[in-house]
């Protein structure tokens, strides 16, 4: 696999960066194309390899709601084998929590929405119900040693409801972390926020929710995914949610398209300063393998021109080999 050094300003790193790929949750939970086992852990295994830190696996959601997802015990046992990859997995209520322990899982995410409807087409709940039980399954889990995420789904807007307001994001992220959230992860899950509504809302948010504690997930409905992300990365957060290839979207969320794709948050991390232990060749042929699975070219809006690097950079090594043949 080639390197692509030249490309990144200096060995000086600004810090570390932790990059979650949610390709194979919320990249597949929409996708109308069913995908087996195999294929998922095929990528799953791809990600791995491109050094990707932490991966959310699957969701132990109601197979009737999300079909794709019915094979998450045994994503889970391929995660494990791929220790100490960071392997979460989504769990919306205690009997989701109840299935990600039986198949081993180290890390959960509770999803809680900040509007009342998108809870209720989500996962059937008003949003005090979901509050409620969002909270008792972070509570359960951190009494079982589980890792915990918290997300807030629609914390910009909400496809139903509109802007959402920050007060409400305040209060609910605050709820999370009382309840044993290690991570509040703000997503905007239809991709409408810009740069300057990431930094009104983290503004808001900072610093009664730890930066540390922070985590960003966004959609590129409008392209703005990385833009946003940056406006992030200035305020402090360092964990970003992004999904190989820009698969994603939530199925009960209208308008809402592709995460952020994890080629282009790696690059402008890494084109930034910042260390993310990925290399974006093997994320290259990750993305190829999703292409592949869903019958389709993957690609964030940087992939044609990685793509000409990445054979650059193997043409140049195989050149490097041919005049030097020992190396
Ligand atoms: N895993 C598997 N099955 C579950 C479950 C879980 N986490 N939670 C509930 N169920 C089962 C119940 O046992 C019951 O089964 P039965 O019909 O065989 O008796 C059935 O699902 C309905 O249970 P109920 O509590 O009435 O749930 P519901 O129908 O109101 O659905 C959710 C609630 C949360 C289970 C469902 O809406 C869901 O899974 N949503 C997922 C949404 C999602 O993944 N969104 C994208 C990510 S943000
Ligand atoms: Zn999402």
């Amino acid at each position: 696999m080639p390197t692509l050094p030249h490309l990144f300003p200096s060995p000086e790193t600004r810090g570390r960066v932790v990059v979650t790929d949610v390709a194979l949750r919320d990249g597949l939970q929409n996708q109308p194309q069913h995908v087996g086992t195999a294929g998922k852990a095929a990528l799953l295994r791809a990600l791995a390899a491109a050094g990707v830190p932490s991966i959310e696996a699957t969701s132990f959601v109601s197979p009737k709601a999300v079909p794709q997802m019915a094979d998450a015990t045994a994503m889970i046992a391929e995660a494990l084998a791929l220790a100490p990859l960071r392997a979460s997995a989504l769990a919306p209520n205690l009997k989701g929590l109840e299935r990600a322990v039986a198949a081993g899982t180290k890390e959960v995410a509770v999803v809680l929405s900040c509007t009342e409807t998108m809870n209720r087409k989500n996962i059937n709940m008003s949003l005090g119900e979901a509050t409620r039980v969002g909270c008792e399954t972070l509570r359960a889990a951190r009494a079982q040693g589980l890792a915990t995420r918290g997300y807030l789904a629609v914390a910009f807007e909400c496809p139903f409801e509109g802007p959402t307001p920050p007060e409400r994001v305040l209060a609910l992220g605050l709820a999370l972390l009382d309840a044993g959230a290690d991570e509040i992860v703000i997503a905007d899950t239809i991709g409408a926020a810009g740069p300057a509504q990431v930094q009104q809302l983290l503004g808001r948010l900072l610093p009664q929710l730890p930066v540390d504690r922070l985590g960003l997930h966004l959609h590129d409905t409008r392209g703005m995914g990385v833009a946003n992300a940056y406006a992030g990365l200035e305020l402090g957060v360092r964990r970003f949610d992004a999904s190989a290839g820009g698969l994603g979207g939530c199925p009960f969320a209208p308008g809402a398209s592709g995460n952020v794709a994890t080629e282009d948050l790696v690059l402008m991390l890494e084109q930034s300063g910042f260390a993310t232990g990925i290399s974006l060749p093997a994320l290259a042929s990750a993305v190829d393998l999703a292409g592949e699975l869903l019958g389709r070219p993957l690609g964030g809006h940087s992939m044609p021109w990685l793509r000409r690097q990445i054979a650059r950079a193997a043409a140049e090594s195989r050149a490097g080999r041919e005049e030097f043949p020992g190396r």
